[in-house]
This record gives C-alpha cells, sequence and structure tokens, in this order.
C-alpha cells in the first residue's frame, strides 16, 4: 500500500482505537493515538503540580514536557521526559482532567504540530486517531472516518475495557463518557466534529471485525 493518510475520528468508546489498531495492521501502516498524547501532557501536569483547571498556568507549561509516541500499531508506547507513560495515562485522575487540558490552545497547536511531523514522517502511510484529525490537523488526509455508536454501546464497550460490568459501573462511565464528549464537542479550538467529507460509520450494531473490515476496503478504494 503506498502512503497513505487515513484519518479516524469520533467520540469516546466508538471502537476508534481497536479499529485503527487492526486496520494499520492489516495494511501494513503506522498508527498514531492522539488521544494518548493529550494524555500524556495531562498526566505530566498533574504530576509537576500544574492546576490543570487554571488555562493560563496550562498555557505556560504546555511546551516542557518531552512526548514521543510510538508508531507500531501492535505496541503503541508512549514516554514522557523518557518515561514510558502508557499505563500511567490510562488512570481515571487523567481521563477527568484530560478534556480541560485539551481544550488549551497552546496545548494544541504543540500537540498538532506534533502529530503533523510524525505523519510526514511515515514513510509507508499512517492512521491517524483522534477528535480533530480530519477537520483540522490532516484535513488533506486520503480517507476520513467519523466513527458514531449510541450513548448505551459506548459506555457498555468502556465500561467492558474498564472490567467494571455491574450496571452502576455501565451508568457512570455513561455519565462520565458523555460528560467528555461535550466539553470536547463545545470547546472553541478544534472541537470533535465530523469533517465535512468523512464517511460516516455507525458501529453500534456491528463487531469490531465487521468495523474493521469495512474501514479496510474504504481504505482501499480510497488509496
Ligand atoms: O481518545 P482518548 O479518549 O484517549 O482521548 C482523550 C482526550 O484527549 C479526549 O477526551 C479529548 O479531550 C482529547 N483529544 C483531543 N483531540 C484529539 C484526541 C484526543 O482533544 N485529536
Amino acid at each position: 500500500m503506498s502512503a497513505v493518510i487515513v484519518a479516524i475520528d469520533g467520540p469516546s468508546g466508538t471502537g476508534k482505537s481497536s479499529t485503527s489498531k487492526a486496520v494499520a495492521s492489516a495494511l501494513g501502516l503506522s498508527y498514531l493515538d492522539t488521544g494518548a498524547q493529550y494524555r500524556a501532557i495531562t498526566w505530566w501536569m498533574l504530576t509537576n503540580g500544574v492546576p490543570v483547571d487554571d488555562a493560563e498556568a496550562v498555557a505556560a507549561a504546555s511546551g516542557k514536557p518531552v512526548i514521543v509516541s510510538g508508531t507500531d500499531p501492535a505496541a503503541p508506547a508512549i514516554s514522557v521526559d523518557g518515561a514510558d507513560a502508557s499505563g500511567p495515562i490510562r488512570t481515571q485522575e487523567v481521563t477527568a482532567a484530560v478534556s480541560a487540558v485539551s481544550a488549551v490552545p497552546e496545548v494544541r497547536a504543540r500537540i498538532t504540530d506534533l502529530q503533523r511531523s510524525i505523519a510526514a514522517g511515515a514513510a509507508g502511510g499512517i492512521v491517524v486517531e483522534g477528535r480533530d484529525i480530519g477537520t483540522t490537523v490532516l484535513p488533506d488526509a486520503d480517507l476520513k472516518v467519523f466513527l458514531t455508536a449510541s450513548p448505551e454501546a459506548r459506555a457498555s464497550r468502556r465500561s467492558g475495557e474498564l472490567k467494571g460490568k455491574d450496571a452502576s459501573d455501565v451508568s457512570t462511565t455513561r455519565e462520565a463518557l458523555i460528560k467528555r464528549d461535550q466539553a470536547d464537542s463545545s470547546r472553541k479550538t478544534s472541537p470533535l466534529k465530523k469533517a465535512d467529507d468523512a464517511v460516516e460509520v455507525d458501529t453500534t450494531e456491528l463487531s469490531l471485525e465487521q468495523v474493521v473490515e469495512c474501514v479496510v476496503t474504504l481504505v482501499e478504494n480510497a488509496a
């Protein structure tokens, strides 16, 4: 496959990460998890005592951490100042703080630059997943996909990932997801939004294998 650039956006729990990794593996492409980068900068801020609800303090600190993203879909590690942050960035504390940090324009400018340089350096092509890839980061991507799913399906998938299987966990997860999506969709700088030329795929009734098959076909037709 030539150096195709694929942008996969959508809200949390739509299967973006699993789909993006599987599509990249199937087609021999690199993979970039941009949410992990926003989580990494958020984790660094929390660890270094930056008040994450203070946009000025977040902006002032946004250039400090050195974030390096792995692009192997089989093992997409991320490091911050040389230390592996793949585990710490998935904590609830980071999840609760990430939307405030990612809404700060200085943070977005810095992480967007990083994303563009990684995509430009991926000689064999890349799948980039996030919220604003098709609209802002890579508006000339060869294929843009926007994944959706019902709030119930998203909450139950995310809850399964968190290994909390009872009903209260699903409803707590549902509330948290909706709150994060509202924050991500309503921020001023590059909000979560479907690009006009993106193909929308509703994954509510589809298995992961079906979504992957659908996106692989879309990539093959676009390349
Ligand atoms: O994809 P994930 O749930 O790990 O993303 C974490 C958060 O990072 C999102 O809720 C959003 O605030 C932010 N994000 C973003 N733009 C992206 C990817 C993620 O603002 N391209």
